[in-house]
């Protein structure tokens, strides 16, 4: 596969850095002997790229960069996750895979299991350990078969002067879905205890918990757990800027989908065990550089993907055009598109026509996401709805978001020509959410797309995305 190379060559270029940099003929001091960074994301939830919306954050390139950036300056730096790296729609299973082959090329030096890499069953997670090469450790997920640990429990990394051991835990109450009949999990805490005092046993001089608990069982584990320097948490748990300190654990928490990177420092003494230490949470916006080799691969991989589900989608449309009940071009209610509303309405669709939204459908091409079903929903008119957009072979009459977006079916009409128009707020933030576009205000941009312009314009807030995705890479 063209990615795997692709992705060798970056594994290449950084154990080459590494080798020239150890053949160095004058052995240079370990830069800033006394703290160990540990880097951490968790939850990225198969998110390759940056949210191509508002604010782009995130992304593997970006990541790969800013740890550079933190190993530019520091020598013992170790790169984590805390799990929940797959994604949540099937149709981007192989974001997964992919996503641990680069994680592995960054150098991540362990990664938990959560609930959702286990949506795709045990057999399939165990191969994409296998092929991707990366640590991934689970301190108490048991195969039932052999009775033994499905994965290894934890991994020590030399850092300097520090030994760190790094060890994963799943809750209890996860969901193992299609892995039920094959997994079970041990109780947390019992897990913990044990592997701690192993780890201690075995030299690790700092100890890291990676952990897919949520908030409560994490807080309450490093409450009743000696030992643990420094907790990783995700599965559910709200953000916050700061980690917080509980007895002599430094924990971090959330951050999820990559768009957050958790930087947790710790002060060694000249043993490299942890005196102290503290959290925060540093945003990949645009400002962060993407990594070339990687933002490559990514995008090699993305556009792949979305060539593929876009020939299935094709399939899928033929094969329900060949079954008669299927054909909800008449079904009662249905979309019509522009063209039939401005054969009547001329001035508004006039108008229409030089506003963003009837240039949202060229967006998604020129960023190859055309056919990536979590992106298209609100760059088309009623999407898998009767008589909606299903595939690009609709986007002529029904890409871009059209009149029925905000006014409703076509075929409901009559209803809403007896009233006077009105498009509320609520019909706007269908699609302008929280994450797409986390400044709107009805009262600025409604006036942008009103048929007649109104005097005075309000400016609308600074876009980041208009100098979007250029940021994200080398292009
Ligand atoms: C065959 C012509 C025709 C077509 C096609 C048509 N309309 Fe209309 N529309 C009308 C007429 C006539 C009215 C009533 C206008 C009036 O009373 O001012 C109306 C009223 C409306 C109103 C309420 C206008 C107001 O006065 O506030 C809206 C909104 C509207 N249409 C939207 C649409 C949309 C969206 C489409 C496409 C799905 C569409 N129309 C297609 C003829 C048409
Ligand atoms: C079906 C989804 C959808 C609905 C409903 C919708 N929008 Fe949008 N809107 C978009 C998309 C997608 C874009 C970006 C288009 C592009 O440039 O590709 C956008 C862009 C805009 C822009 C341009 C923003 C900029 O920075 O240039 C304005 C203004 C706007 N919308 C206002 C509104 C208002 C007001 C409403 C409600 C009356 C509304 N939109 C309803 C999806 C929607
Ligand atoms: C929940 C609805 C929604 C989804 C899902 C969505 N978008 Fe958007 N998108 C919007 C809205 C709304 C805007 C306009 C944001 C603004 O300007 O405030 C937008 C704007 C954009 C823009 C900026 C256009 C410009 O030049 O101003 C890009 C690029 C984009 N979207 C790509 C994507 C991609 C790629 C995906 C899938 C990862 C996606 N969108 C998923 C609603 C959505
Ligand atoms: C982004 C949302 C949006 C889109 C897309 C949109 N409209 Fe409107 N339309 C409005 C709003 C807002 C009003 C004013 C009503 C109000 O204040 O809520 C309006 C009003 C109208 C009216 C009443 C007369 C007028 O001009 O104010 C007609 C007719 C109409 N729209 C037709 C259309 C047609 C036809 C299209 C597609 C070519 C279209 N609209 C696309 C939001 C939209």
């Amino acid at each position: 596969m063209k990615t795997g190379i692709a992705l060798r060559h970056v594994r290449t270029a950084v154990s080459f850095a590494l080798a020239l940099s150890m053949l160095g003929a004058t052995p240079r001091p370990v830069r800033d002997p006394d703290h160990l960074i540990v880097l951490s994301t968790t939850d990225v939830k198969g998110k390759t790229s940056p949210c191509g919306c508002h604010t782009p954050k995130g992304g593997l390139a970006r990541r790969a960069a800013f740890v550079d950036s933190v190993r530019a300056e520091h020598d013992q730096v170790v790169l984590v996750d805390a799990g929940g790296f797959f994604p949540e729609t099937d149709s981007q299973r192989d974001a997964g895979p992919f996503v641990m082959q680069t994680m592995n090329a960054i150098g991540t030096a362990a990664s938990n299991v959560g609930d959702k890499e286990l949506r795709f069953g045990y057999a399939f997670l165990r191969e994409a350990v296998r092929e991707s090469g990366l640590p991934v450790v689970s301190a108490n997920l048991y195969d039932r078969r052999t009775g033994r640990l499905a994965f290894a429990p934890y991994v020590i990394v030399p850092a300097g002067r520090a030994r760190v051991g790094v060890f994963g835990l799943m809750s209890g109450s996860a969901d193992l879905g299609p892995a039920r009949d094959s997994l079970r999990v041990e109780d947390a805490e019992t897990a913990a205890v044990r592997t701690v005092a192993e780890l201690k046993k075995k030299g690790a001089t700092v100890i890291v918990l990676l952990s897919q608990l949520g908030k409560v069982e994490s807080e309450d584990l490093v409450n009743a757990v000696e030992g643990i320097d420094a907790a990783i948490t995700g599965r559910n748990v709200p953000m916050l800027q700061r980690g917080r300190v509980i007895k002599n654990t430094v924990v971090c928490y959330g951050g999820e989908q990559g768009w957050y990177i958790g930087r947790t420092s710790l002060a060694l003494d000249a043993a490299g065990r942890s005196l102290s230490g503290e959290n925060d949470m540093i945003m990949l916006g645009p400002e962060v550089e993407a990594k070339p080799a990687v933002f490559d691969v990514v995008k090699a991989f993305e556009d792949a993907l979305n060539d593929r589900l876009r020939r299935l989608e094709k399939e899928r449309a033929a094969a329900a055009a060949l079954t008669a009940e299927d054909s909800d071009g008449d079904a009662v209610d249905h979309y019509v598109g522009a063209e039939v509303c401005g054969r009547c309405h001329k001035a508004e669709y006039d108008q229409w026509r030089t506003t963003p939204h009837a240039r949202a459908w060229q967006t998604l091409v020129d960023e190859k996401k055309d056919a990536t079903p979590e992106c298209v929903r609100c760059h088309v008119v009623g999407y898998q709805k009767p008589g909606g957009f299903r595939t690009a072979d609709d986007a002529s009459r029904l890409g871009n978001v059209q009149c029925e977006n905000c006014h409703g079916v076509g075929t409901q009409h009559e209803a809403y020509a007896a009233t006077k128009a009105q498009v509320p707020e609520p019909v706007c933030r269908g699609c302008h959410d929280a994450t797409t576009s986390p400044v709107f205000q009805f009262a600025l941009y409604r006036p942008h797309i009103l048929h007649q312009a109104p005097a005075n314009m309000p400016a609308l807030p600074p876009n980041p995305a208009k100098a979007k995705m250029k940021g994200a890479g080398t292009h």
